[in-house]
């Protein structure tokens, strides 16, 4: 292996490196500390940026936006024409399925990278374009403090945000202040996994009570088996549908898998998904075409057991009915 080659897999184990904290984190449910004064990012961690919303309204990042909430944060730059738009896309998805939360429970902010160009009032544009709904900010400011407070943020990668890449991927961070809970997430994770972590997880479950009356909240619908199997084993390569980054090159390493439920025989998809590698050495027509169309990667057989498969099944088959009715709602 030359030298290159070896810099690149070092890349990509660090690339994996992350992502399985993300994984970890995520699935993390131990105990949150208790009180505040064990959170171990507070006032004297998180710089108080004087940031402007959309709104032209001023306000402290520690202070006004984060303290003692459960927030979503990413950073986006508006004239960002690929990623940020599918970003700003889904957090609106999630933004409508935590409904009236949005604003009372969980807060919305977008920070500008490009605070030059973006002015509120361009800010302001971006916000009706995508039709965001209230609790959601756009903000602006200085760009050495808000490089800054990515840096806190641990969303600023050194050779890559501040290099011409426009790779952005890790620009999203949920947390609660107070418990100390932050985890950063994919801005292309399901709309329904990041929803039921600031309703749900975030909150430590506690659930809004009757008294607080969110007329409008839907409930927040947990992740099933299948769509746990498939975020953890399959997503890596596959996306599900325009939302997921189909057509775009994310996950992009096999075929995007909305509707396959349909396209394929059940019994073929199901020995598949068990073991590929077993149709492809039995010279399988479809595995053949598919293989050949892959760049003649090999799907690997992941030793899921049958019910596991079925879950699988029964998610992609849900979550491409989904993708017709609520999707084309919340766009
Ligand atoms: C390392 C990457 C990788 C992972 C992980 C992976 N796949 Fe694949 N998958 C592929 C590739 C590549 C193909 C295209 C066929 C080939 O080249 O073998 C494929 C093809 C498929 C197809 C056929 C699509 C069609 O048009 O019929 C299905 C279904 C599928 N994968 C499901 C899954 C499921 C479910 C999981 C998780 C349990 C999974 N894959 C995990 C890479 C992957």
């Amino acid at each position: 292996m030359n030298r290159q080659a070896l810099g690149m897999h070092l890349v990509l184990l660090l690339v994996a490196g992350l992502l399985g904290v993300k994984l970890l984190l995520a699935h993390d449910a131990g105990p949150a500390p208790a009180s505040e004064s064990a959170s171990p990012w507070g006032a004297d961690y998180f710089p108080n940026t004087l940031l402007t919303d959309q709104d032209g309204r001023q306000v402290r990042f520690f202070d006004d936006l984060v303290k003692g909430k459960v927030v979503v944060i990413n950073f986006i730059f508006t004239s960002c024409s690929d990623s940020c738009p599918l970003e700003t896309a889904r957090l609106r998805q999630v933004q409508n399925l935590l409904g009236d939360r949005v604003g009372r429970d969980v807060f919305f902010y977008s920070i500008s990278i490009d605070p030059l160009s973006d002015t509120p009032e361009v800010l302001g544009a971006y916000a009706r374009r995508f039709k965001v709904g209230p609790g959601w900010r756009f903000l602006t400011g200085d760009f050495a403090e808000i490089t800054e407070l990515r840096r806190k943020l641990g969303l600023f990668i050194e050779g890559v945000d501040n290099g011409r890449s426009r790779d952005h991927n890790l620009s999203l961070i949920v947390g609660n202040q107070q418990t100390g809970r932050w985890m950063k997430a994919s801005p292309f994770e399901n709309p329904w996994i990041l929803a039921d972590q600031l309703g749900n997880s975030l909150q430590n479950w506690k659930q809004p009570s009757l008294a607080d009356s969110y007329v409008n909240a839907p409930e927040i619908r947990p992740p099933s088996t299948g769509e746990e199997l498939f975020r953890t084993r399959c997503a890596s390569c596959h996306s599900l549908g325009p939302q997921d980054g189909q057509g775009i090159g994310m996950r992009s390493i096999g075929p995007d898998l909305i509707g396959v439920t349909e396209q394929r025989d059940p019994a073929w998809l199901s020995r598949w998904i068990r073991e590929p590698d077993r149709l492809l050495a039995e010279q399988d027509p479809i595995a053949l075409a598919l293989f050949q169309r892959y760049e003649r990667i090999p799907m690997p057989n992941l030793r899921l057991d049958e019910p596991s498969v079925q879950a699988i099944i029964a998610f992609l088959h849900e979550e491409t009915a989904r993708q017709r009715t609520s999707m084309a709602q919340v766009q």
